[in-house]
């Protein structure tokens, strides 16, 4: 990732008090400003994924911003992409895990039978930050069977530790911010 770190870095804005004061929100629209970098990405990240995570059988990615990546690097490898959403929004039986937000708790899902019993998924959102996401959506998928082979997120918020929810799953981060 050494080469096109600093190519994404370039394209991440911060954004002061948004979405409310005192947050510093990083934002990775402008990097869809640039496709060949975007693609550039995917195919680094699906080299990744078959050098040091080795056979997966599905990309799941989480909403809003894990669908911007997912099925990019899930083409590249050529599996299934697993979408992972807020409750209530995919049709059909779905199974759902919960996790805490700053304030009350959260409900993620994936339609039954996205991912089975032993395959092994590489996750995939946008960024890190308390790691609730992340963990719910481990959660998940370990609830039906399966195993996180890698979680994989393009930032990494530090000073919120979302790192310390996920000591059971492999975690890469391409940018970390202080
Ligand atoms: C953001 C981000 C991650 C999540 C990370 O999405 O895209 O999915 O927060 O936060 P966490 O590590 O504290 O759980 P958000 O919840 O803002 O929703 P969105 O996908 O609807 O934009
Ligand atoms: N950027 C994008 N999504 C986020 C952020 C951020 O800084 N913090 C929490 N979710």
């Amino acid at each position: 990732f050494d080469q096109i770190r600093p190519k994404i870095e370039a394209h991440i804005r911060e954004v002061k008090d948004f979405p409310k004061k005192g947050i510093n929100f990083r934002d990775i629209m402008p990097l869809f400003t640039n496709p060949q970098l975007v693609n550039e990405l995917c195919v680094v990240i699906a080299d990744h994924v078959r050098h040091t995570v080795g056979h997966v059988d599905s990309v799941a990615g989480l909403e809003a911003r894990g669908f911007l990546f997912g099925p990019q690097v899930a083409i590249q490898l050529g599996v299934p992409f697993v979408p992972i959403r807020k409750k209530g929004k995919l049709p059909g039986a779905t199974i759902e895990a919960s996790y805490q937000k700053e304030y009350g708790e959260d409900i993620v899902a994936i339609q039954e039978g996205a991912v089975k019993s032993g395959d092994i998924v590489f996750l995939i959102d946008d960024l890190l930050a308390t790691g609730g996401t992340l963990r719910a959506a481990a959660n998940l998928i370990q609830k039906v069977g399966g195993k996180v082979g890698e979680a994989f997120v393009l930032i990494e918020l530090a000073p919120l530790n979302g790192r310390a929810k996920l000591p059971d799953v492999k975690l890469t981060t391409l940018i970390s911010y202080d």
